[in-house]
């Protein structure tokens, strides 16, 4: 279904820009590179082919066209694929029918919107006045609350949940989605913050305290269904469009941070709020931008954290930058107090996170002593071989000897000794092909295939000569691609995914030929020598099989024939 309409979409799209947009994309030769987000990963696995238009990765196996890859990536069926693309292209998709989708979490996510909706009417109503009274002079204005839906929960102990049972919901549900204990409700005149996941639901809340009441300062949900702290970063949904723009994600410690960058119009922007960073929070992050910006409190705990996630990322691959703000200042109380501007060339002044590490390793060292000056020396080197960019490493080299008059090959001697052997390969990341051991029979018709999907006249050549494949499944590619070029008139893969699309098994196997490095030319001398061996393939199956029925066979006489078929076969006469 909505075959044609796939194909005039997919041509006016080009799935370099699609997966651009979403993943940061590295031109090398005649492709472009990425992370594969499909599997974990740090190294550019995935390849993006612009005249091909689709992925491979080489390390996962996956590939597909833009519909797949959007699919696979948003969590989102084909036919919102469709209409999502048909609108960015300005083609009418109004005959997609969507059905919609039921959830079993919906019922959650409305006790959340439910909630939100409720807050934001305290906040704004005459019982809110204090809580706004607080909220303005933090200097966040009507437009902030409004932008991020800020609201209030009441001093009345089961007002939402009162609510929400008035509308079908009951205790045990709310207790466990986190909204009330027992009958109460769980927050209790707070501030209320919404946290949304990466599609911007809102799945839980962080509730401030305003009045001097000896509370902990944040409530937050607990862990639900719907809420796993590990898994959300806070203002994902708004950032992944924003780091697109301007190329860059800058992390911070808490959502005020976030909501005062706004007020000066700065939105690539995420919170941690103050949990240790997981594996599925890095992923996250490293699919907003590879330049990732840390912009942590500046007091000593944030110092910490920059720290920690710096190397945490490093061991991944991935070197972010570093701004350091004044102690103890937060990126709130920073802004408040020195403006966009400042802040910008706060930015604008990122250093690399090594070389934060250099200047850290600085602090309270005591350069009289001998001892102390060695131990911070031979750290620095340390920390230098683990660069990966000898550039970098030679800077690094000559500072040092200039600084401490050491001789530049002493300091690189040293270095050499730290530099382990499998750092020292070369730079330019040539993914490596984990192509599994193939016997040169399933590469022979692996590769027919792949030529099939790229030369219309191997297509030809196939059918002509009827080649026969032995397996079911590549009976059934070889059938579909003959039937493909047959009604289009040509073939191309990117537009083929999409017609295989609902046929698994031709979908595993076509992922096995496009990451499988095949030739994508040939000649017909070339081509014939692979028909010999699908043949000679068949035959030999062929003898296996009547070897087989041969000794099973009692009837001397059928034997007999038997054995005259293998012989005819085996001299090529049948
Ligand atoms: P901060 O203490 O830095 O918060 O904690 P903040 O952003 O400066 O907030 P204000 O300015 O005091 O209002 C950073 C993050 O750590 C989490 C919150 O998510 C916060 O955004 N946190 C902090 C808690 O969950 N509970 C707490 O008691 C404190
Ligand atoms: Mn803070």
């Amino acid at each position: 279904m909505y075959n044609d309409l796939a194909n005039t979409i997919r041509s006016k799209i080009d799935i370099v820009d699609i997966i651009g947009e979403r993943i940061p994309l590295t031109a090398r030769g005649k492709n472009f590179f990425c992370v594969c987000p499909f599997h974990d990963d740090s190294n550019p696995s995935m390849s993006v082919s612009r005249e091909k238009q689709i992925y491979t990765c080489f390390s996962c196996h996956a590939t597909g066209n833009v519909f797949t890859f959007l699919m696979n990536y948003e969590h989102i069926d084909f036919k919102e694929t469709l209409k999502y693309l048909g609108e960015k292209v300005g083609i009418d998709t109004g005959n997609v029918h969507i059905a919609k989708k039921s959830n079993k979490y919906d019922k959650l996510y409305e006790a959340y919107k439910l909630s939100l909706k409720y807050f934001q009417n305290n906040l704004n109503s005459n019982i809110g006045k204090v809580a706004k009274k607080y909220l303005l002079e933090r200097k966040i204005d009507d437009k902030l609350i409004k932008e991020f839906e800020i609201g209030l929960s009441l001093d009345k102990r089961d007002d939402l949940t009162k609510l929400l049972t008035s509308k079908e919901y009951d205790l045990v549900t709310l207790n466990r989605i986190g909204l009330a204990t027992d009958n109460y409700d769980i927050y209790n005149d707070r501030i209320m913050f919404p946290l949304y996941d990466v599609s911007g639901r809102v799945v839980g809340f962080s509730g401030r305290i305003y009045k001097d009441s000896g509370k902990n300062k944040y409530l937050n949900t607990k862990e639900t269904e719907i809420f796993k702290k590990g898994e959300i970063l806070y203002h994902y949904h708004i950032a992944r469009e924003e780091c697109r723009i301007h190329k860059s994600v800058i992390v911070m410690e808490g959502f005020m941070d976030v909501i005062r960058a706004s007020s000066i119009e700065i939105r690539n922007t995420v919170a941690l709020m103050g949990t240790a960073l997981t594996k599925e929070q890095v992923n996250l992050l490293k699919r907003l931008s590879n330049n990732i910006i840390l912009c942590l409190d500046g007091d000593d705990p944030g110092q910490h954290a920059t720290l920690n996630i710096g190397n945490m990322l490093f061991d991944m691959g991935v070197e972010v930058k570093v701004v350091v703000l004044p102690n103890p200042d937060d990126p709130d109380s920073f802004i408040l107090k020195n403006g966009r501007d400042r802040f910008v060339g706060l930015l604008d002044s990122a250093i690399n996170f090594s070389d934060y590490k250099m200047q850290r390793l600085r602090e309270n060292v005591d350069f009289r002593s001998d001892e102390e000056k060695a131990n911070y020396i031979n750290k620095v080197l340390e920390e230098t071989a683990k660069l990966n960019d000898i550039i970098r490493r030679e800077v690094v080299l000559k500072r040092l000897a200039k600084e401490f008059d050491i001789g530049y090959n002493t300091l690189e001697m040293r270095i050499n000794s730290l530099v382990k052997d499998e750092d020292k390969q070369e730079e330019v990341f040539i993914p490596k092909r984990t192509v599994e051991k193939k016997d040169k029979y399933s590469k022979a018709f692996e590769q027919i295939i792949y030529l099939m999907l790229n030369n219309d006249w191997v297509i030809t050549q196939v059918e002509r000569e009827r080649l026969i494949f032995p397996s079911e499944v590549m009976r059934t590619i070889n059938s579909e691609i003959i039937y493909y070029y047959k009604k289009y008139g040509n073939i191309n893969v990117a537009d083929f995914y999409t017609y295989v699309q609902d046929k698994e098994n031709i979908l595993i196997f076509l992922n096995k030929v496009l990451a499988g490095n095949y030739n994508e030319t040939t000649n017909k001398e070339e081509l014939f020598l692979y028909f010999k061996v699908v043949r000679e393939y068949c035959l030999t199956q062929e003898i296996k099989r009547l070897t087989g029925l041969m000794k099973k066979e009692i009837d001397p006489l059928e034997q007999a024939k038997i054995a005259e078929k293998i012989r005819r076969l085996r001299l090529g006469d049948n």
